[in-house]
């Protein structure tokens, strides 16, 4: 099936629903999307395996997004959330959260969305979000006592090399954004949320990610194995292609629209 992309009409850019993925979609009542980085690409967010921007080009999210390297420079970890941070107030949704928001409003399914992602890009476009696997940039907490603290990240125009972290309101230790870093533990039940609503549904979209972070790697495995019709979105080749009934080639921004206007 070949859909419209954006206004129908000369020069409008056509999309193909990969074959079953229309018939599923329709008459699944239980749909979950599990997203990543690319979701909010095409909202000008950059993803973390692909280009970084500059000043953060000489950086590796990998070695930035650990307590290691909040303890060895918190100021340098600040900044970089701050940079994000202030790229993510200024962006909008896509065509592609605002598309899931529509799918989530229609009558008699069920669509959950389980996102890696820290932004707040889908419940901007309208949207209920399950579990935030990987936190929330702006569930800002105390890295000493753990308190959420009620401070702001300052408004970044251009990347800076250090910014001093806000101090805690109980016990004056630096605030720290709400996200995971590699070794620490998700947010408490959000993986068994995520599990559950991936094993239960009858069709899954990954959406955007490279599927290389564990343990929402797995996700779609566990999926698969339940029985889901597993179809991924992206533009690349990634980990999670193989285990994918069906790949489709197109961006999150292409894809979800067309999807959801071909539902009817
Ligand atoms: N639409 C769909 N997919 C896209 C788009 C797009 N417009 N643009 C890029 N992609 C794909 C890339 O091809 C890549 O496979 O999105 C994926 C982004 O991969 P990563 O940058 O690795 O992002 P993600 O998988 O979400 O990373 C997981 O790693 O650093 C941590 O905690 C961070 O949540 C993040 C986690």
């Amino acid at each position: 099936m070949t859909a419209h992309l954006g206004p129908a009409g000369e020069g409008a850019a056509r999309v193909e629903i990969p074959g079953q993925l229309l018939e599923r979609a329709r008459t699944a009542t239980r749909v979950c999307i599990l997203s990543g980085a690319g979701m909010s690409a095409e909202s000008g967010i950059p993803t973390f395996r692909d280009v970084q921007v500059g000043l953060w080009e000489r950086f590796d999210p990998m070695e930035l997004a650990t307590p290691e390297a909040w303890r060895a420079d918190p100021e340098q970890a600040w900044a970089w959330y701050a940079w994000r941070a202030s790229l993510v107030s200024g962006a909008q949704p896509n065509a592609g959260h605002l598309a899931l928001a529509r799918w989530q409003q229609r009558d008699g399914v069920e669509l959950t969305i389980v996102t890696q992602n820290v932004d707040d890009l889908h419940e901007r476009a309208g949207a209920q979000v399950l579990a935030h696997l990987h936190g929330s940039l702006y569930a800002l907490r105390c890295s000493e006592c753990e308190a959420p603290s009620g401070a702001a990240y300052p408004q970044v125009d251009e990347p800076v090399a250090h910014l001093d972290p806000p101090a805690c309101e109980e016990c004056g230790g630096a605030v720290r954004p709400g996200v995971v870093w590699f070794g620490e533990a998700l947010p408490e039940g959000a993986f068994y949320d995520a599990v559950e609503a991936a094993q239960q549904a009858e069709l899954v979209l990954v959406v955007g990610t490279s599927g290389l972070v564990h343990p929402a790697a797995t996700l779609p495995y566990l999926a698969a194995a339940a029985g889901a019709h597993v179809v991924e979105i992206n533009p690349r080749e990634s980990e999670v292609s193989e285990t994918a009934h069906e790949v489709w080639r197109a961006t999150a921004a292409q894809a979800l629209p067309a999807l959801v206007d071909a539902l009817g």
